[in-house]
């Protein structure tokens, strides 16, 4: 038995904020933010809504698509760094008792942009175990609850949301999840950082006037050791399945910058055709990036059922990884 990628969904935020929005408040212009990142515009949650929301959103639409009930979720992963609660609950608690599901086990992972990837070789471990059979994976993110809109170098990144999907099961390896690599090296702890807020720095009114519960990035360093682990990175996960470039229907790549996503692409071979972008419109979405872009297709009708897709991340830890997949979700269109 094969773990099989089932049925992809996301939930987008309304509230739309664009590059001539943060010209209001920082100093900053489109020209610069377009340029340096491809970003247009991103979506930010309503003050009400918390990540959870955003995932129940997405979860409802996944299950439904899987052909499921709610009830035969034997198993519910969550990837965020915005979790609903900074410690407990889980957000994955949460969730499952949005959509009325008791009884079964629900966690968090937190492996930044690479959550998503990581939550897939999770669930795929688990049913090619024969450990669970219908596992509900979501990346959600309110990025914007951890953003520091006074530091210009790292509010105009990030943006909220939420993907989910059903991993299930199938008989066929030509249907199923073919393979995943995940890796992290906390030697670059310091390139992406929330600082504040746990342990080693706990919320105290000092920390807090610091902006230390805030995300902080070295952008440039970060820029550089993306593009390189994730070009070296895809090609050892293709060539470990003897699978081309060109095989490839889509290239799934983390969100994070344009100018990263080409220069990716450019080293793999890969054609303006078969990267996906939607960092233009959401900005980076971190866990939730990779399935909001791999829902756009499907919503469009460009991903099908049997598709060979390539998903790579890269985030905070650091933490990266590559999944490997054929699509196995009825045809929207
Ligand atoms: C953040 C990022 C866009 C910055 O671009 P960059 O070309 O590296 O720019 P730098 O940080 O070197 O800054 C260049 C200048 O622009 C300025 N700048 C930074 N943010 C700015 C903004 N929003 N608007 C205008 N100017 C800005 C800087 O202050 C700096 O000015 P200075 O030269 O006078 O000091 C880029 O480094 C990046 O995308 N990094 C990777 C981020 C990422 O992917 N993170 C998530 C990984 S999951």
């Amino acid at each position: 038995m094969f773990a099989s990628f089932k049925s992809i969904a996301s939930y987008i935020p309304e509230r739309v904020f664009k590059n001539s929005d943060f010209e209001k408040i920082i100093d900053t212009s489109d020209e610069w933010i377009v340029k340096r990142t491809g970003i247009k515009e991103r979506r930010f949650a309503a003050e009400h809504e918390a990540t959870s929301d955003l995932a129940f959103e997405a979860s409802k639409i996944a299950i439904q698509r899987a052909g499921i009930d709610a009830e035969e979720i034997d198993c519910i992963l969550v990837a965020t760094i915005s979790p609903d609660f900074l410690c407990m609950p889980s957000t994955a608690c949460v969730l499952a008792e949005r959509l009325g599901i008791e009884n079964i086990p629900a966690f968090d992972i937190s492996a930044a942009c690479s959550g998503f990837i990581y939550l897939l070789s999770i669930a795929k471990a688990y049913v090619e175990s024969n450990t669970y059979k219908n596992i509900l994976i979501v990346g959600a993110e309110k990025l914007s609850a951890i953003t520091d809109f006074s530091d210009r170098s790292t509010c105009v990144l990030f943006g909220d949301g939420a993907g989910a999907a059903v991993i299930g099961t199938t008989q066929e390896k030509s249907s199923s999840v073919l393979d995943i690599s995940i890796s992290s090296n906390g030697k670059y702890q310091d390139f992406l950082v929330t600082p504040g807020g746990g342990s080693r720095t706990p919320i105290r009114a000092d920390n807090v006037d610091k902006n230390l519960q805030y995300m902080k990035m070295k952008g440039n360093e970060t820029f550089k050791l993306a593009v390189k682990t994730l070009a070296s990175d895809v090609k050892d996960i293709l060539q470990r399945n003897n699978i081309s470039p060109k095989d490839i229907r889509f290239f799934i790549p983390h969100q994070a910058n344009l100018r990263i996503i080409k220069a990716v692409g450019e080293l793999l071979d890969f054609s303006i055709e078969q990267s996906v972008i939607t960092v233009d419109k959401y900005g980076n979405t971190s866990a939730a990036s990779i399935p909001m872009a791999m829902n756009d297709i499907y919503e469009e009708g460009r991903l099908k059922k049997g598709d060979l897709i390539l998903l790579d991340a890269f985030g905070g830890g650091l933490t990266w990884g590559s999944a490997l997949l054929y699509f196995n979700g009825g045809n929207l269109i």
